[in-house]
């Protein structure tokens, strides 16, 4: 039998109907104030290689200096357990920032401020995610590096594969990247050095209050 069907009814939609939303006396808004900060997500988007998560690295280091309490969720490392069944697809790359976007929302329900690092390459995906934290928690950075410097840089061997056609599917190549439209934050790591860029977004989280 399939497994998410049961005498022919959908077990997962059979779920969503029957489990209710159970409410918690200790919420967002008490464990943040506990935790002297404004939970959100800082969505670092951009192609393999352009310096997400080098700068979502460094801007995690400074809000833990300034006292911060953040969590950093990784493609390569996501990629390793939660999503490891996952692959690069359109369907797989939609179902993968969907969980994302979901343990995002979790992670900040539980007060934090989480940083994202996926290549999140769909506008709607990245859209979705924003739907699901309140106005203001959700900061867009688009972490650019043209194609052609990201692809320079290299740093897993990845585009040299993917342009003698042992990889798939790859980003910028044979799988589209959709430029964000409207993003909170755009940083050109072309330009300018990855702990100048990480100073901007702290700079922006503080500007906008995001900091307590
Ligand atoms: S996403 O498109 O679904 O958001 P994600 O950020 O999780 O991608 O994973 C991207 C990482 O997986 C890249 O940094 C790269 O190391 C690796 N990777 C392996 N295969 C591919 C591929 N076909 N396209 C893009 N990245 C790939």
């Amino acid at each position: 039998m399939d497994k998410t069907t049961s005498g022919g009814f959908d077990l997962s939609y059979r779920r969503a109907s029957e489990v209710r939303w159970q409410a918690h006396d200790l919420t967002k808004a008490v464990r943040a104030e506990t935790l002297g900060q404004r939970p959100g997500v800082l969505w670092f988007t951009g192609l393999s290689g352009a310096g997400k998560s080098t700068i979502a690295n460094l801007v995690e280091k400074k809000l833990f200096a300034l006292g911060k309490h953040t969590y950093l969720l990784d493609g390569d490392n996501v990629r390793h357990g939660l999503n490891r069944d996952l692959g690069f697809t359109s369907e797989d790359r939609t179902e993968n920032i969907r969980r994302i976007a979901e343990v995002a929302k979790l992670f900040a329900d539980a007060g934090l401020i989480v940083l994202c690092a996926f290549i999140a390459p769909f506008r709607s995906e990245r859209e979705l995610a924003r739907d699901l934290l309140e106005e203001g928690e959700f900061v867009e950075i688009f972490v650019d590096a043209p194609l052609a410097v990201a692809e320079a840089r290299d740093p897993k061997g990845l585009y040299k594969k993917a342009r003698a056609g042992l990889l798939k599917d790859f980003t910028g190549i044979d799988s589209p990247y959709e430029i964000p439209s409207n993003p909170e934050l755009h940083l050109r790591t072309e330009l300018l050095p990855p702990e100048e860029l990480a100073d901007a977004v702290v700079e922006h989280l503080r500007h906008h209050g995001r900091l307590g």
